[in-house]
This record gives structure tokens, sequence and C-alpha cells, in this order.
């Protein structure tokens, strides 16, 4: 019986593309590769070959690259498949086009593994899923994979499988604990991004942040480590992190990205450099054994990690460099279906059905008391009541979000009016809740129950007919929110923001905090931030 293979056709968007137990397997392969690289073993070399002239990766970088875009071309030619780069200081894009009409073309003309890089966050996503459908719709016998060779802030899924790997080796693969300090730009820096799910790799994570307030990592990515079980401290410098008890014998460092930075922030490269720079004076407070990494590059004029630390056990930043290489000749291999056949998952638990955010009440079962029909505004003969919305925000924030509701549901033309409530019962005398109610209102459809659940999350609906309550219900905060196109991510630089004018629409899950995470590019909002001109 032929198993399928699990890894062939896969895209790498962001690191959690791959569960732990594959990245698990990949990091086997690799050390079999490494070991067959440095022993000539060609036999075993042999078995990662794809050997295939019509098969090969497609090189698109938007940005600037050095290790990654070589790491890959030189992994393909080992792999021995063709490698096509797409020149893009003189493609299309240049004359306006869209991502989704260029990508759209090279999937016609090869099939291939395309090694993505861009400042546009999300990008992958969106194009795996938009060119498997024009490869669908256009008869062709095969479905372009997608690799993500980093997207502007947001990660770098390949550098984080080779980071994973070299401080494997250097724990002796102990999967249990890991002690990590992340110094540098940990805001701007999408290595250090893609650790926040990545390090889930290691059962117990212990996460030391080092960097002054301009470059500390961005709330989401720490709220997410926190949200991930990991121990997360911060440091507003080296020095500051050396004089307490607790240091990491495992120093991440990333380099101060100023093209990304605003003039602000540039007026003090000078001074937030110094924190994050290791000095000779600092050598002494390390504990034996320390290793440093680093994606690299590092700046010739201002490295973080100086030069008189190449020839000391602290560099480990130049095998993890080596190591991208390997880890890419295995990822390639898998994706193009030469190996994995022999991974066996992990056995699934069954997943529930997708829970049920809208809940009708049974009325016969909890008949409704004639106050609601009447608290606090008129009686309504006729109509809709939403009650209980924002319960516990403040009046005028309450006041806010009614205003987002009806815009949002279409019904700031009806006639009708909003209230602020407080509750009755003892020790609710400063809980506030909003009520929305529109006489006459027209009958909401099943797809307003949703967009009203999704931008009143927690709120009741009531329908009222012939001065009674004739239906309710109950709307809870849907699980996904999607298909509305008032829906918009915050995030200037993701693919679905209208300003990359690619026409992608946004997409959120609601994450275990109740924020909504983009689909793309990971940004979390609150439900009443994910709409179009929200505050
Ligand atoms: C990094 C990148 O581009 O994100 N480099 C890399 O891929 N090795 C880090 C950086 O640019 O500083």
């Amino acid at each position: 019986m032929e198993t399928k293979n699990l890894f062939a056709s896969r895209s790498l968007c962001e690191i959690s593309d791959f569960t732990i137990d594959e990245r698990k397997y990949l990091f086997r392969q690799v050390r079999t590769l490494k070991k067959a690289i440095h022993d000539r073993d060609e036999a075993t070399m042999d078995r990662f070959r794809v050997k295939d002239p019509d098969f090969g990766i497609y090189e698109v970088f938007l940005e600037d690259s050095t290790r990654t875009k070589e790491s890959f071309r030189n992994a393909a030619d080992f792999l021995q498949v063709k490698v096509n780069e797409l020149n893009t200081t003189v493609s299309s894009l240049n004359k306006g086009e869209s991502f989704a009409d260029t990508f759209h073309t090279l999937t016609g003309y090869h099939n291939c593994i395309f090694i993505i890089r861009s400042k546009v966050e999300g990008l992958c996503r969106w194009l795996k899923d938009d060119c498997d459908a024009y490869a669908h719709r256009n008869g062709l016998p095969y479905r372009p994979a997608f690799v993500n060779a980093g997207d502007g802030r947001h990660e770098h899924p390949t550098q984080e499988l080779l980071d994973e790997f070299t401080i494997l080796e250097d724990n002796g693969f102990d999967y249990d604990n890991l002690h990590i300090a992340l110094v540098g730009d940990l805001f701007h820096g999408r290595t250090v991004h893609s650790k926040a799910d990545g390090l889930k790799l290691f059962s117990h994570v212990k996460v030391d942040l080092i960097a002054p307030d301009e470059l500390q990592m961005p709330d989401n990515y720490r709220i997410k480590m926190e949200e991930n079980g990991f121990e997360v401290r911060s440091f507003d410098s080296i020095e500051s992190y050396l004089a307490q008890g607790e240091i990491s014998t495992m120093w991440y460092f990333t380099r101060p990205q100023l093209e990304r930075m605003g003039e602000q922030v540039l007026q003090k490269a000078d001074m937030l450099r110094a924190s994050i720079t290791f000095r000779k004076e600092f050598m002494d407070k390390l504990k034996p054994g320390t290793k440093f990494y680093h994606p690299l590059p590092r700046h010739k004029l201002h490295p973080t990690i100086p030069t008189f630390l190449d020839n000391t056990p602290l560099n480990a930043w130049e095998r993890q460099s080596i190591n991208g290489m390997y880890v890419r000749i295995c990822l390639l291999s898998l994706i193009a279906g030469q190996t994995g056949f022999d991974y066996v998952p992990p056995k699934q638990v069954a997943v529930g059905e997708e829970e049920d955010y809208i809940v009708e009440v049974d009325l016969s079962k909890h008949p409704v008391k004639e106050k609601m029909v009447s608290e606090g505004v008129h009686p309504i003969k006729n109509g809709i009541v939403i009650d209980h919305i924002c319960r516990g925000d403040s009046p005028s924030d309450i006041r806010d979000h009614m205003r987002l509701i009806s815009r949002v549901l279409h019904l700031d033309e009806a006639k009708g009016g909003e209230w602020v409530s407080c509750g009755h019962k003892a020790g609710e005398e400063h809980t506030y809740k909003g009520i929305i109610f529109r006489p006459d209102a027209r009958e909401l459809e099943r797809k307003d129950l949703k967009r009203l659940a999704a931008v009143a999350p927690g709120c009741t609906l009531n329908i009222i007919k012939d001065g009674k309550v004739a239906g309710k219900y109950r709307l809870h905060m849907p699980p996904r929110i999607y298909n509305f196109d008032d829906l918009q991510c915050s995030n200037e630089a993701c693919i679905s923001n209208p300003a990359e004018c690619e026409g992608v629409p946004a997409m959120f899950y609601r994450t275990e905090d109740n924020l909504f995470e983009c689909a793309y590019c990971g940004r979390t909002h609150t439900f009443k931030e994910i709409w179009k001109n929200a505050k």
C-alpha cells in the first residue's frame, strides 16, 4: 500500500505550519544529512536528491539577502533541481502588477517551490491559497508550495528551523528545557518573532528579552509567548541583565534594523546600539559553556557581537549559518516529496465540532420578563432590542461602540436609539451595559447575526413582535471572523490591508485570550479593532 507523504507540496508560511513532531522529524533528517556530508557518504546524500530537471525552486526576493537566498540556491543545486530567480528590479511588479497576477504567471511556467522574501506580511499565506486556485482552474498537473523567507516584521520560519537545530546541537537534543536570552532589535526582528511559536518545541521555556524600550518585543509576540506557557522576563540592556543572578548560557543576538526604524528612533541609534552590544568587560560575567547565536548579518562598523569573539568558544553563529544549508536541503527534499515517506504522525486527538456561537433561547423554557421590552427605553411594539452590549465597559466606550455596531449592522439610518444602563443588583451599580433599540427594524438574517456576534460578542438580541419577545438569541465570540467586506487588519504592512491594493479579504482567528489574530500577518486585535475605520 502506498503511504501518503505528509510533507509533499506543503508550504511553510509561519513556523507553526509544521507541527512540533514534524520539526523533530526534520531535525533527525538534518542530523543524518549533515553527518553524511561530513563523512562523504554519497549513498546517504543521494537519498535526499530529487534529481528532477522539471522541478525546482523559484526565488523571489524583494528585500536583500545573502544567507537565506544563497543557501536555498545551493540547497537546490545539491538536490539537482532547477533554480529560477525572478529579477525583481526589472519585473512587472514595478509596473504596478499585483502579487497575485505575478505569481499566477510564475505558477503557470514551472512546477516549483516559491521562496519569497518581501516586506508584505502574510504574503505567502495568501498566495498559497490563491495560486492553488489558479493551478486548479487552469488544470495544471501540480500545485505550487510557498516558503516564507522573511515577510516584513512578521516571521522567518526557515531561520527559526536552523536556529532550533543549532540550539539542539548545543544542548544535546534536549527538548525538555530551554533558557534563552534574546538580545537586540526585538521590535523589528522577524527571526525573534518566529520564536514566539517556534520555541514551543521545548517543554519548559524561559525567555529573557534584552532590549531598550524602543526595540522591545511587540506586545502581541510577548503575550503569545506567555500564552504558550513561556516564562518571560525583560531587561533594558545587557548590563542590567548581567547585574542579576539568572543568566542564560544561550544568547541570541539580532541586528538593529535601522532600515525599518523611524526618524525619531534613528536619532538615538548610537545609544540604543550601545545597550545591546557585547563588550569585553562583560566576559567574566558569562557562565561557562555560553554560546552566542546570530541570524546575521552583523554590521561591519557596529557589530553587536564584536569580532574579537569570533575565535572563542562563544561562537555558535558561524555553525548556525552553515546549518542553514543542511536544514534547507532537508526541507526542500521533504516538500519535493523525495523524503518523508516514513514519517508517521502522532495520533490526533479528535477535535470537536465548531462551537455554535449563535444560541437561540428556547422561550417556552425561558419566558421573558415583560420589563425586558421596556427597560430603559420606550416599549417598542415591533423591532429589535440588542441588550448587554459591552457589559462592564465605561459609558463612553459603550456609546462609541454602539455607534460602530449600528454602522456594521446598517442600522444607523433606522429610527430608534441607544441607551447605557447600569446594573440593578447589589454590587453592580457601576457595571454598565449598552442597549440598542430599533422599532420597525428590518428582519435580521443569519449573516446579520454572525456580524452582530462578531461586533458585539456577549450581547443578546431580542426580536419584538406585537409588544412581545418573539425570538431571543445569545451571541458569543465567533472562533473565526471572515467574509465581511468591512473587516480590516490594522497592520499597514499586511497583505490584506487595503494599503497593499491586492484585494485580499481580511480574516481573523480568535486566540485563547479572546483576541482576533489576522490570518495572514498574525497581528492581534480586540473585536472592536477589526472593522474598517474602527478607532
Ligand atoms: C535576517 C532577516 O533577514 O530577517 N537575516 C537572515 O535571514 N539571516 C536578520 C536581519 O536582517 O537582521
